[in-house]
């Protein structure tokens, strides 16, 4: 196991989690990575561990360029336990002379490992000198936990940036300009759209924070994903303009379906939509996950939500991602909602009450049928699909 240089001083000595497909429900298709870095000085210092399981992988890294007994600082910058997971067996191992958290990141690891590992506090400003360079914290609250922190070399300008700038993305070649855009772009907009999403006001404030600090990243390395090398500005301009969470001329039909009444009428609503020039992607929920739906909605302007009824409920699995994205706070959405149902419709109804809660504008009664859609009902699709069209066109031009 090696570690990877990054700069003259810094290094690489993360893992790579191939083999993760469930991130607490966030759907890892393509594995991730957990990465730690070596700062090399008189005073070694190492920003973050990994997920307790790879501790014995990221000591081996470490172990290639020093002996880990000579890291004088951790820097834990958030608690999560995909980076401090295994920040305990660090601390007992190395025996450093200093851990470094943030005000809250001291609360959060406290209430997780219930041990005394002697954490001091560090806020934004702050500075600690590793030979002839400066290592700057910068808190970064919110993005995405309470505690979350980033920390800047100031000479060699490399900017450690934990969950921000990452993306869920197993890759043995760490650095942008190695990997193929197609993959890591779609893997980038669903780390943004399931994790930072609800956050998008804060992001806004917190890149313009960044540059009044006088922050040029020279290069950025995340806690997932690879290293940004090449085009460090990318991944920040991406930031800002999903920020803004403009909406697009795209529908995301988001249903399920028990004999397929509630499928039929998605088709026909989808099809009329397409008819007024608009894009749409219709997911069923027997076929994706609620992470797909999320990453669909990241560049949408409407959100058309199918149930069918049961036990006098919506659905279960339509319960669970309206739950899921409604957490995550999309804003700048238009809505309708469908469905078939038996002998009571109030729960489709209802559907629309959950849109509304959600922030999104509601542009239609429900629309429902009874067991199967006949060709009226079809007909009541059709339109529907085309007020969508109409709306979505009128709204973004
Ligand atoms: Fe919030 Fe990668 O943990």
């Amino acid at each position: 196991m090696q570690a990877v240089q990054l700069s003259e001083k810094a290094y690489w000595v993360g893992v790579i989690d191939w083999n993760i497909r469930d991130f607490h429900g966030y759907s890892t298709k393509r594995g991730t990575t957990y990465n730690a870095y070596l700062i090399l000085g008189e005073k070694p210092v190492l920003i973050d561990t990994v997920k307790k399981e790879f501790f014995g992988e990221m000591m081996e890294r470490i172990k290639s360029v020093i002996d880990p007994q000579k890291i004088h600082t951790i820097i834990s910058l958030h608690s999560e336990m995909d980076h401090s997971g295994a920040l305990v067996q660090a601390v007992e191992a190395i025996q450093p002379e200093e851990v470094y958290v943030s005000l809250m990141g001291m609360k959060h690891i406290t209430a997780q490992f219930h041990k005394d590992l002697k954490l001091k506090t560090v806020k934004t400003g702050d500075k600690i000198s590793i030979d002839q360079d400066t290592l700057c914290f910068v808190e970064a609250r919110m993005l995405h936990w309470p505690d979350s922190m980033l920390a800047y070399l100031e000479k060699e300008q490399l900017l450690f940036t934990n969950d921000v700038f990452g993306m869920h993305y197993a890759t043995a070649q760490l650095f942008d300009d190695e990997n193929d855009e197609h993959l890591w772009l779609r893997e980038a907009e669903k780390y943004y759209a399931n994790i930072v999403l609800p956050y998008s006001d804060i992001v806004t404030r917190f890149l313009g924070q960044i540059k009044q600090m006088g922050i040029q990243p020279r290069m950025i390395a995340p806690d997932h994903g690879f290293i940004w090398r090449k085009e460090p500005s990318r991944i920040i301009e991406l930031y800002g303009r999903w920020a803004t969470q403009k909406p697009t001329k795209k529908a995301v039909i988001v249903y399920d379906t028990m004999w397929g009444s509630t499928e039929k009428m998605a088709t026909h609503i989808a099809d009329a939509i397409r008819e007024e020039g608009c894009e749409v992607k219709v997911l069923s929920m027997h076929a994706c996950d609620r992470s797909e739906v999320a990453t669909e909605l990241l560049h949408a302007g409407a959100l058309i939500v199918g149930a069918p009824v049961l036990n006098n409920q919506i659905f279960p699995s339509m319960a669970d991602v309206l739950c899921y994205l409604k957490g995550l706070r999309r804003k700048n959405l238009i809505g309708a909602v469908f469905g078939s149902y038996g002998w009571n419709g109030a729960p489709i109804d209802g559907l629309n009450k959950q849109l509304e809660e959600m922030g999104v504008s509601v542009i239609a009664p429900a629309l429902k049928t009874s067991f199967v859609p006949d060709e009226a009902a079809y007909q009541s699709c059709r339109d529907l699909g085309r007020l969508i069209g109409k709306t979505l066109t009128e709204k973004v031009q």
